[in-house]
């Protein structure tokens, strides 16, 4: 019926964290119409030793394990021999801070692989040689990568095309064009006498047009002025 648009593998020491968030409402419909695949892989499927070791202490001395090279290299180059994949991305707060330019360019890819770090992070060798692009969900820190990678699977899933339909199209989205999106109102039109504003209920979709357009820049010039001048 569709044809897979998106196939995005994630290797992370918590696979049941990864699940719930990507199991409903809108990625859930993606996942179920075939337009969007996602395999969450453990990675103490491939440990170091018979207790399922994937982590140890850091050179230098310091708190905090670091995930180990072998199992990473392992799993990667095992994920690698049944795809090539256009990105393999690590998520970390140092990397480039997602936005809605990156999640629009990353849509448009066929294979990611998602590496979430944990506890320190991953050894810096795995990052020299195997990762191709850093990204971080935001400044603060999180305890490990999966929520960050449950988020970017979210911005980039609902962007390909059928996942969304009229009803939810991505194209009145705040930041696709950016501008933050204007205020929006259902019934009833008046509500303990707060009214719903008039030009939305004037059924002139030329004026309701104008009328979202300059809501919209007047919310981001009050909001986040800094979006117009990117
Ligand atoms: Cl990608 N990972 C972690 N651990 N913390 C974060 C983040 C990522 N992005 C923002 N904070």
């Amino acid at each position: 019926m569709y044809l897979c648009l998106m196939h995005i593998d994630i290797i992370t020491v918590l696979p049941d964290l990864m699940q719930s968030p990507l199991s409903h409402s809108i990625m859930k419909r993606a996942q179920e119409k075939g337009l969007l695949t996602v395999q969450v892989h453990n990675l103490r499927q491939w440990p170091v030793n018979e207790y399922g070791q994937v982590d140890d202490y850091q050179y230098g001395g310091g708190a905090g394990m670091v995930l180990m090279c072998e199992p990473l290299v392992n799993a990667i180059e095992q994920l690698q021999k049944e795809r090539a994949y256009d990105e393999i991305i690590y998520l970390t707060p140092d990397g480039k801070t997602l936005n809605q330019r990156i999640a629009n360019s990353l849509s448009l890819k066929g294979h990611l692989l998602l590496i979430c770090g944990h506890y320190k992070g991953i050894d810096q060798r795995i990052r020299d040689h195997y990762i191709t692009l850093e990204i971080s969900i935001g400044d603060y820190v999180l305890s490990g990568g999966e929520l960050a990678a449950a988020v970017l699977t979210d911005a980039i899933g609902r962007l390909l095309p059928g996942v969304l339909n009229d009803e939810t199209s991505a194209l009145t989205d705040s930041f696709q064009d950016n501008l933050l999106a204007p205020p929006v109102y259902s019934r009833p039109a008046d509500f303990r006498g707060w009214r719903v504003p008039p030009i939305l209920l004037s059924g002139d979709p030329k004026k309701i047009e104008e009328w979202r357009h300059e809501e919209a820049i007047k919310r981001t010039e009050e909001r986040r002025p800094d979006l117009l001048k990117e």
